[in-house]
């Protein structure tokens, strides 16, 4: 069976949130794709049941292939604090109880780090994480996992986003989610890094029928289908040696692949690009592992 999303069919999102219906759709749009909800197909909703993301993505996601006859897309995602063992992790939506109520959840996830003795050095460690799972009409499955990492902070900073936003602080920000533009959220979130990986195993990048643009210091280096925007939110996510040495293989194949959205593929061309890019962007002088991939890729287009 072909496990690839071609332009024109139909998938249903497996989810009767609104609100991510609506993240995902935006997502899948540029592929030409067909998306319709379980919601809209009044397909009903699953009982969470598993005790992992995986098995609850993977639950929502054959629900919906199964009642619609057409492949599904499902997400399920929580946020992980270390010093909770992984708390509250699956339980995320229900730490704010019935009425949804996050300042509670907030305030609960600090009391038991309080408990625990975690608001020390940097901050507890947490992350969120997202997992999609697409399932198929025989009844295979397939996950994503992305995660972004950071500390929490305590008290919450910030309007915006949702959910446990205001107390997260991803490594290498200074602003919370909940202080930051949405754009930049969606950028280097967990879901973001989650759905560039379903992109690249899934979607057809040649279908995009909105290319590539790359903008930085008001320069487009690039136009045209390419990955760029996977490796984009991949690299927004790394924070650690071994992800950015996983980076710099991705980003090897990725010229060995797709050669031709690469403006800048000679040695030469490439290190012009890299001073010009390092000459121009806002870059600190103590770079982070993140901030390193970033010019590493745009290297590949910058002019
Ligand atoms: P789900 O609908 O079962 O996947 O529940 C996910 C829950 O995890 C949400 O209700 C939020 O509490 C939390 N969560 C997941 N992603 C985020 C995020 O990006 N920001 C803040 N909270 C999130």
């Amino acid at each position: 069976m072909n496990r690839r999303l071609s332009a024109g069919t139909k998938l249903v999102v497996a989810s009767h949130n609104p609100g991510k219906v609506w993240e995902i759709r935006k997502l899948i749009a540029p592929y030409g794709l067909e998306a319709v909800s379980a919601g809209d197909l009044k397909l009903p909703e699953p009982e969470e049941t598993e005790t992992t993301f995986d098995g609850n993505a993977r639950l929502k996601a054959l629900a919906s292939a199964r009642g619609a006859n057409l492949p599904a897309l499902a997400d399920d995602s929580g946020l992980e604090v270390a010093c909770l063992d992984g708390a509250p992790g699956v339980y995320s939506a229900r730490w704010a109880g019935p009425k949804k109520d996050f300042g509670l959840a907030m305030k609960t996830v600090a009391d038991e780090v309080t408990a625990r003795g975690g608001w020390t050095g940097a901050g507890p460690r947490a992350n969120f994480i997202s997992v999609l799972s697409v399932a198929w009409t025989d009844g295979a499955t397939q996950e994503y996992t992305g995660r972004i990492h950071g500390v929490l902070v305590w008290p919450p900073r910030g309007a915006n986003g949702f959910g446990y936003d205001p107390m997260f602080l991803p490594d290498g920000e200074t602003l919370t989610f909940g202080e930051m533009d949405p754009q930049r959220k969606n950028a280097i979130s967990h879901r973001a890094q989650a759905f560039a990986l379903f992109e690249g195993a899934c979607l057809d990048g040649a279908l995009r029928r909105d290319g590539c643009a790359y903008r930085t210091g008001g320069v487009v280096a690039s136009a045209g289908p390419s990955s760029f925007e996977g490796l984009d939110a991949a690299a927004r996510s790394i924070s650690t040696r071994e992800e950015f040495v996983r980076f710099v293989q991705a980003l090897r194949e990725d010229l060995k692949a797709d050669a031709q959205a690469w403006k800048n593929t000679s040695l030469d061309a490439y290190l012009d690009g890299l001073g010009g890019y390092v000459t121009d962007a806002a870059i600190p002088d103590e770079p982070v592992w993140r901030t390193i991939a970033r010019a590493l890729l745009a290297a590949s287009r910058y002019e």
